[in-house]
């Protein structure tokens, strides 16, 4: 029997979701479940991996039971997780040790400040292809072994695993009484700062450096290939793929060409641009990663800007501040006013990522007046995600010899007509949506159904991108440098916040 669909879990940093895709990379079914942000003092952020790992038990049955099949309909499985999100767990019960550090954590801010100025940046990007931030995995690995009593002895002798978030997935998965798979893929690796960006395996004097025993370290494998078989949830059932999200939604919008971009609005954004087999050294504030390797193949590298705040901006808007009750309320909020009435918000709350990678950045709101009100703080929040893509766009553009035609997007705040139009005036650039939105589970199902003979090639999977929406830019050329240069100059105040 042929099997009908391939099984896409996305393990994001607000919930996880489970997709069957099928031949023509339709939905057949969706399931979904939230987990709860610990934040337990300013700047910190934690997950609860055994959380996330029985939300996964639940929505893999709701999944197959909303398209009324079975583990015998699924051809393949394939991970797509929120990167650089760092678990430790114990290999001999499987317990995590402690929650998991989330990717928007600033608790390593100080060390960060201490490696930009020895050894420099450069000793890291000319390695694994990023700059010291408190972002990647690494300086947290640091930090646990410095708090933690016996931590490091005990990965030393291979008693303590971490992963990030498809790792520890897979491992529960796969898992038996001597334990699962401890795989990662080069994409989700080349987060940690621990991998060599050029040969893909982890990088010894990085290891040395930061002092990371590698037995408690994944074995990096190729973003689709036959990885092992499930032997929980769907017993049987081949797991094929893991990609980091935003590389997963860069292959699901197929921009499997050099010069192909696209940008992904959830929690935070994020622009990747297939630069081929090139490994291209950003010089305005872009990160050198793994774009995919399929199985055998050379990997495909990309240029990304990384913006950490711009959905959970709006997030914090209505759970922290209240000023709306659903998330798509902000687009009703903001069409109550015209403008934003001067009023700039810089959600600097992980600090900066790109272009400026300033971990002592911290949020602001300028421009504020008796005149402003909840409309124009509302417009403000949409207008923060236009503004720091135009600037991840700048640096893109001063990076490589032709600017961006047209910007492909996806992730929830696309569904914001608002905030898309503001996106194409501010770019001055078309902005495209496919049919498919949620790309980062596609790309994760077709890099699995590739490596298991579902798809057979690129060709195919491109066939099946079809445009949904578009935005044309309409902005007064005058009017957008102008606001720009505000926004530029709230930018200014948000750095330096944190005092070394
Ligand atoms: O690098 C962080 C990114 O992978 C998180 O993506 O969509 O889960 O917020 P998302």
């Amino acid at each position: 029997m042929v099997a009908r669909y391939v099984m896409s879990i996305d393990q994001g940093t607000n919930s996880t979701r489970c997709i069957l895709f099928d031949h023509h990379g339709r939905l057949a079914s969706v399931a979904q479940r939230e987990h709860q942000q610990h934040f337990p003092r300013p700047g910190w952020v934690e997950h609860d991996a055994v959380e996330i790992w029985r939300n996964l038990q639940r929505i893999v049955p709701e999944t197959l039971s909303g398209a009324g099949v079975g583990a015998e309909d699924i051809a393949a499985i394939g991970l797509a997780n929120q990167r650089e999100t760092t678990v430790l767990w114990d290999r001999a019960t499987g317990a995590p040790l402690g929650r998991a550090i989330v990717w928007q954590d600033t608790r390593t801010e100080p060390l960060v400040t201490a490696l930009r100025s020895d050894p420099g940046d450069e000793f890291f990007l000319a390695r694994c292809g990023l700059p010291p931030s408190t972002y990647f995995s690494a300086l947290r690995l640091g930090w646990l072994f410095d708090q933690v009593d016996g931590l490091r002895r005990r990965a030393e002798n291979g008693e303590v695993l971490c992963g990030t978030m498809e790792s520890w997935l897979i491992w529960n998965m796969t898992g038996g009484p001597d334990g699962g798979l401890h795989i990662t893929d080069a994409t989700n690796a080349s987060r940690t700062m621990l991998m060599n960006i050029r040969t893909l395996t982890w990088d010894e004097e990085l290891l040395a450096f930061f002092g990371v025993p590698r037995p408690m370290l994944p074995e990096i494998r190729s973003s689709a290939e036959h990885y092992g078989t499930a032997r929980s949830l769907l017993p049987g059932v081949r797991i094929t793929a893991a990609l980091g999200d935003q590389q997963a939604a860069l292959f699901g919008q197929t921009c499997f060409s050099p010069g192909e971009a696209k940008c992904t609005y959830g929690t935070g954004s994020f622009l990747l641009l297939n630069t081929g087999s090139d490994l291209v050294r950003s010089r305005h504030g872009l990160l050198s990663t793994v774009a995919y390797k399929i199985g055998e193949q050379p990997p495909v590298y990309a240029l990304e800007g990384s913006i950490a705040v711009t959905g959970s901006l709006v997030q914090w808007f209505r759970d922290r501040l209240g000023l709306i009750s659903s998330a798509p309320e902000i687009e009703t909020l903001a069409r109550t006013v015209e403008d934003n009435g001067g009023c700039y918000i810089v959600p600097a709350f992980s600090g900066l990522f790109a272009p400026h990678w300033r971990s002592d950045a911290r949020g602001v709101m300028v421009g504020l007046t008796s005149y402003i009100t909840k409309g124009h703080l509302a417009r403000a929040v949409l207008e923060a995600t236009g503004w720091q893509t135009r600037e991840v766009v700048d640096a893109m553009n001063a990076d490589s010899s032709v600017p961006l035609k047209q910007l492909k997007v996806d992730g929830g705040m696309t569904a914001d007509n608002l905030l898309m139009q503001f996106v194409a005036d501010v770019l001055d650039v078309p902005v495209v949506r496919p049919m498919v939105a949620e790309t980062v589970s596609l790309g994760a199902a077709y890099a699995a159904g590739l490596a298991a003979g579902y798809w057979p090639d690129l060709e195919v999977l491109r066939r099946n991108w079809h445009r949904a929406a578009q935005w044309i830019p309409d902005m007064d050329p005058a009017r957008r440098e102008a606001e720009y240069e505000n926004w530029k100059r709230a930018v200014e105040r948000s750095l330096g916040w944190v005092k070394p």
